[in-house]
């Protein structure tokens, strides 16, 4: 059992294979936190919940009664701060009461150990077996009224991971109102950690940005209705000296794809604490007498040493224990995607032709983009209208299904399952079906408007239509974009006081809808898309595998994109193709080989008109297939490493796969400068045994691995804008 609780200190202690996670109930019954760091065993550290007699740091009714001044929750650590007392740091949970305060202060209750992970109703959460897993469940109750608040930590060693999600359960006779209900506080004894955060914009999402932390707030958040490309809900907070090999490491993944907040403060006494959860922001959750409310999960990682650790532990339990799609594991085909070739200019023929020229070179599976369905000849109509346009396949979709199949390839298609444009039947038939404020002009985004999730009317429609489609059998792939994001967020089956739920409720609908169709059609590989990478944080993984990571298919400006996604997502996650030159967003032209080795890093495919490729670049098509399915599971599910960090190193990229058992080890290497007389580059090689011997074909050099580990290898002097290079490495 990795978690215990001594009596005599009353002492929690969480342990994993090397972290260990304290806290203790202090003498009036708040809950305290200890330490959280690389692990210490069983030892106690409840010698570092320090007070001292500071002023403007009040102390609880008790303290007062006894003058115990060194008493104050403004100082100690806390396992989940509240609003209203004595804390007047960023805070957890701030309720207002039938009375009109806003005061809570927990105390502990009872707690329950139990082998085997906690699940959370209606919302995604990392999963196991019961010898896999170790839960604890912490129940706190306000000082005043009864409300509980029960805190969950799930332990999984093998990854340092420790998840934490929160329940909050009215027992008074009368509502109470949740203005703030975050689901997890990681506190640090100290400062001068750095803050690594991943920023973007729609075409270059998740860009690393890294900075000290200062007294204060830092926020990473969203209020965009999804988890966005602005920010992504993951943070790392890490010494500062924390480089890919070293330092502490502490990484935060919200398991959620709605509104979020990631407050890290430095308080007054220099320490570092973190909360995480839905953001407060439109928030406002009536809670009935005896109804309880979820705040979603947070996956906290700990890495001792280096962010590289922190990066493979997030990969490994996330395609172990939360990718819920049988696909997790298995080999996804290669696909095409018709969207960059021909966006919604299209026909039956014209697909046929690009899924025959794709078949002969190797490529799986055919994907079906925008445009299949009702009047969608652009972006400003047909959303929401869920039947073929016959204009386009006479034929129906089952038809041309049935073609595509019949040449040996799969096929896929796309929706957007959540938007309604104006000019749709669906629309004309059900104007208030979305988010919208009755009387007000509302905004428009891609011409759309957002489908009301909370509506169970919606769900069924779309359940219906969409299903419908895939019932023939034929459709192994679905794409679920989503294109906007969310304003006006007024739900026409919420009483006006109740509107502060309608972000959440749209969030909690669009899970339901979600897992209906990914469980009742596990056969079809689902796909993640938010124009690009919008919505790519772990609560979309539990339901899809991958997510296509960006609308941006440079490969250049594609390994920024991939680097930082790299930190909190495995590359099995990262939906990647190789796209036309000059690229359609960029204008750069790059090598079809570079275009290749950027998109082998995610699922791989390709999203061009392959008809219109010379027969050379075919063959070069041919051979990065054949590659592709040798290197597969090396790429899938082996060892990430990042080899150079792009915002630093401005000359080449390089980044590594290692396969579990050491044997195997892929190298890729992107030059950014076409220079002349170049420098010299040499690549230390990672993850290989020191004593064992392996060859480099490419290079034809055999040598133990501690020579590539740590003299290197030598990276070819080649001519050219973008080369790039694969070396593989086998032991002997
Ligand atoms: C945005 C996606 O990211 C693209 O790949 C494409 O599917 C378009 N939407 C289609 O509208």
């Amino acid at each position: 059992m990795s978690i215990t609780y001594a009596e005599e200190s009353n002492v929690f202690t969480l342990e994993t294979k090397n972290s260990t996670y304290q806290m203790e109930i202090g003498k009036y019954g708040h809950l305290f936190h200890t330490y959280y760091g690389r692990n210490i065993g069983d030892s106690t550290v409840t010698y570092l919940t320090r007070g001292a007699d500071s002023g403007f740091s009040g102390n609880c009714h008790e303290a007062y009664l006894v003058d115990e001044r060194t008493y104050s929750l403004d100082e100690y650590k806390q396992e989940y701060p509240t609003f209203g007392s004595a804390d007047f740091r960023s805070s957890c949970l701030a309720i207002q009461y039938g009375d009109g305060s806003r005061t809570t202060e927990l105390r502990y209750k009872s707690h329950r150990i139990y082998g085997g992970k906690y699940e959370l109703p209606g919302l995604p959460a990392m999963w196991g077996e019961e010898n896999q897993w170790d839960t604890l469940e912490i129940v706190l109750e306000d000082a005043h009224f009864p409300v509980e608040v029960t805190l969950y930590y799930g332990v999984l060693s093998q990854y340092d991971i420790i998840t934490r999600a929160v329940r909050i359960e009215n027992h008074m006779n009368e509502p109470v109102y949740l203005e703030r209900a975050l689901s997890a506080c990681v506190e640090l004894q100290d400062y001068g950690y750095d803050m690594i955060s991943f920023y973007g914009r729609h075409n270059m999402e998740r860009t690393f940005q890294r900075r000290p932390l200062y007294h204060g707030k830092q926020v990473v958040d969203s209020v965009r209705g999804t988890s966005s490309h602005q920010q992504n809900p993951f943070v790392i907070l890490c010494d500062s000296n924390a480089n890919e090999e070293y330092g502490n490491c502490y990484g935060l993944s919200f398991v959620y794809s709605g509104n979020f907040i990631a407050e890290t403060e430095v308080d007054q006494y220099d320490q570092t604490r973190t909360v995480m959860g839905i953001h407060p922001t439109g928030f406002r959750y009536q809670l009935e007498e005896g109804a309880c409310f979820y705040a979603p999960e947070v996956v906290c990682a700990y890495s001792g040493a280096g962010l590289g650790q922190l990066s493979r532990n997030y990969h490994k339990a996330c395609q172990k224990h939360l990718c819920k799609s049988k696909f997790a594991n298995e080999r996804r085909p290669i696909l095409i995607n018709n969207w960059e070739a021909t966006t919604f200019d299209f026909n039956e023929e014209k697909l046929l032709s690009i899924a025959r020229e794709a078949q002969e070179l190797g490529v799986e599976m055919l994907v079906m983009d925008d445009g299949w369905f009702g009047v969608r000849n652009s972006d400003h109509s047909g959303l929401g209208d869920w039947f073929v346009n016959r204009e386009k396949l006479p034929n129906g979709v089952e038809g041309l299904a049935d073609k595509v199949c019949s040449i040996g390839m799969k096929f896929g298609i796309w929706v957007e399952p959540e938007m309604v444009n104006e000019n749709s039947d669906l629309f004309r038939e059900h104007p208030d079906w979305c988010l919208h404020i009755p009387g007000r002009k509302g905004v428009y985004s891609r011409a759309q408007l957002v489908l009301d999730m909370a509506r169970p009317e919606v769900r069924e429609y779309l359940f219906q239509m969409i299903g419908g489609i895939l019932d023939c059998g034929k459709i192994s792939y679905v794409k679920w974009d989503m294109n906007r994001h969310l304003t006006d967020v007024w739900s026409g089956i919420l009483p006006a006081e109740r509107q502060g739920e309608a972000y959440h409720r749209y969030v909690l609908g669009l899970y339901d809808l979600v897992n209906r169709f990914t469980t009742t059609y596990p056969e079809v590989l689902f796909e993640g898309c938010s124009g690009g990478g919008g919505r790519f944080d772990a609560g979309w993984l539990y339901y899809m595998p991958q997510s296509w990571c960006s609308d941006d298919t440079d490969a250049i400006e594609r390994l920024h994109i991939q680097y930082g996604t790299s930190f909190g997502y495995p590359i099995s996650a990262v939906g990647s193709h190789v796209s036309v030159v000059p690229n359609q967003q960029t204008g750069r032209v790059t090598p079809l080989h570079t275009r290749g080795v950027v998109a082998m890093s995610g699922t791989f495919g390709y999203e061009l008109d392959i008809t219109e490729m010379t027969e050379e670049e075919k063959e070069i098509v041919q051979a990065q297939i054949r590659q592709f399915k040798e290197d597969y599971e090396l790429i899938q599910r082996g060892d990430y490493y990042r080899l150079t960090n792009l915002e630093e190193n401005h000359e080449y990229a390089a980044w590594q796969f290692v396969s579990d058992d050491q044997k195997k080890a892929l190298l890729n290497v992107v030059i950014l400068h076409a220079r002349a007389n170049a420098p010299f580059i040499t690549i230390q090689v990672k993850g290989l045994r020191e004593e064992e011997t392996y060859v480099c074909k490419e290079l034809d050099i055999t040598a133990k691995g501690a020579a590539f580990l740590y003299a290197g290898i030598p990276v070819p002097r080649e001519k050219g804008d973008y080369i790039s290079f694969q070396f593989h490495f086998e032991s002997l």
